[in-house]
């Protein structure tokens, strides 16, 4: 059995697992703080996240190590500026054998770019599914940034306010996926996913950057997709 796990803040690593999800005809389960996993002991789990200020994001960190399986393909998307290391973090969070893994370029969240991807390397994570062999990934450079408080760093350089549009649906609160929205505020542990920005109905949440983040996302600094197998 092949279950399919992902976080997606604004879709990027959702198209991906909708490759997988299509190809291997297997349902995708979103990953929140406090979720349930649904596919218990299976033989293979494929984990689709983003790269978030060089590291994994919170809600898959906190689920990598309860998934039960005995492999596991690990693939992050990310916006062509870091990868961090967080494809060899995440091999070690997890309880099972990693049989591919791959740094998946696409548009990044902050620049509203679309949710492309070269689906080629994902061909060859596929024929790895059908004949499965552990493998080790190497350490990367990760440098010092992902390492400085990353989400004060977000929190910071990104403003989410709600407008008067808001017409009190709650589908943010609901869609947050992790807790950070109450029908007053937006709270500390936001981590700036836009994941309620892209799916308000009212497009009632703006959000702002700060003008050196916008300046230094201009400049694509790793645009390669790079994969373990
Ligand atoms: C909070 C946050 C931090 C990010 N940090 C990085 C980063 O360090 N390096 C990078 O290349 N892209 C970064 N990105 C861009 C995303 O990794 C990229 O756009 C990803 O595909 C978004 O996937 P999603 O739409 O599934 O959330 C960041 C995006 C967000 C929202």
């Amino acid at each position: 059995m092949i279950c399919i796990y992902c976080f997606s803040g604004t879709g990027h690593s959702r198209a991906v697992a909708k490759f997988f999800s299509d190809s291997l005809k297997t349902e995708v389960t979103d990953i929140a703080l406090e979720m349930k996993i649904s596919c218990i002991e299976s033989e293979i789990s494929i984990v689709v996240f983003p790269v978030y200020n060089g590291n994994i994001p919170k809600p898959v960190k906190l689920i990598l190590p309860k998934i039960n399986s005995k492999y596991f393909v690990l693939i992050s998307t990310y916006g062509r500026m870091s990868t961090g290391n967080v494809l060899q973090e995440g091999s070690k969070l997890v309880n099972g054998k990693v049989i591919a893994a791959a740094y998946v370029p696409t548009g990044h969240t902050y620049l509203d770019e679309p949710a492309e991807f070269d689906s080629e390397i994902l061909q060859t994570i596929l024929k790895r599914i059908a004949h499965p062999k552990e493998i080790i990934i190497k350490k990367e450079r990760k440098g010092v940034l992902p390492c400085i408080f990353p989400n004060l760093r977000s929190r910071i350089s990104v403003r989410i306010h709600r407008t008067d549009d808001c017409n009190k649906c709650n589908l943010c609160v609901k869609n947050c996926p992790v807790k950070a929205i109450t029908d007053k505020n937006i709270n500390k542990n936001c981590i700036r996913c836009l994941r309620c920005v892209k799916n308000c109905p009212e497009n009632a949440l703006s959000v702002s950057f700060n003008p050196l983040l916008k300046k230094y996302l201009k400049n694509k600094k790793c645009t390669k997709s790079k994969i373990f197998i």
